[in-house]
């Protein structure tokens, strides 16, 4: 894992500290033992599959356009609500699996297969959908999209292609990229699409 990043996220780099400790010597077949391990499994992917940074460029997209609330789509265990939080932002997680989320004293996880109809009332303040590996690729069905676009007027996804499917009822407005050693990205990119 990049040490770097961990520098930057001190209470999840502690968290994965105890639970990999533990889980290589726990007893495999208790259900203690699986959420630690899928914890650890999902911190590895935040700080070694450059989840941390694509999040962070999630977050100075949406400072950019003015949101104050993001729902993140497939949000698995929610670790990334960590960037969010840094940034004062406020994070609404969705996912179809409930076994227990990061930060879930601090933010709402909604808990279901979406799309599903959002409570009106979390549908408040300036907010937008992220999305990461979720939407356009494990959400990809018409009939998804257009309940999306019911729910959300902007979403900002991060790919590098899937996300041209929804274009029958959003029009892509901008692209974030990501930065590295000084150059430009250009390959898997934040894209924000905004409703027809
Ligand atoms: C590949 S993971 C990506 C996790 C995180 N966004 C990231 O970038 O590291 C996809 C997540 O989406 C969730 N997911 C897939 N289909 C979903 C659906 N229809 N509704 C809610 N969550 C879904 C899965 O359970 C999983 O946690």
């Amino acid at each position: 894992m990049s040490q770097h990043t961990e520098c930057r996220y001190p209470r999840i780099s502690e968290h994965y500290r105890q639970i990999s400790d533990y889980y290589k010597i726990y007893d495999i077949n208790s259900e203690d033992w699986f959420w630690r391990a899928s914890h650890a499994d999902d911190i590895e992917h935040f700080f070694g599959a450059e989840g941390a940074s694509d999040y962070e460029v999630a977050v100075d997209a949406v400072k950019q356009l003015g949101f104050d609330t993001v729902f993140d789509i497939g949000c698995a265990h929610g670790f990334q609500s960590e960037c969010f939080l840094n940034a004062g932002l406020k994070y609404i997680g969705i996912d179809d699996t409930a076994d227990r989320k990061w930060n879930d004293d601090k933010f709402d996880y909604l808990i279901g297969k979406y799309p599903f109809t959002v409570p009106q009332e979390f549908l408040t303040g300036k907010y937008i959908a992220v999305s990461r590996l979720c939407v356009g690729i494990l959400i990809s069905e018409e009939y998804q999209f257009q309940q999306m676009a019911e729910t959300f007027p902007d979403i900002l996804i991060c790919d590098n292609y899937w996300s041209s499917r929804l274009q029958k009822y959003y029009d892509l407005v901008s692209v974030f990229k990501k930065e590295e050693d000084g150059k430009r990205q250009d390959n898997w990119n934040w894209y924000y699409y905004r409703r027809k």
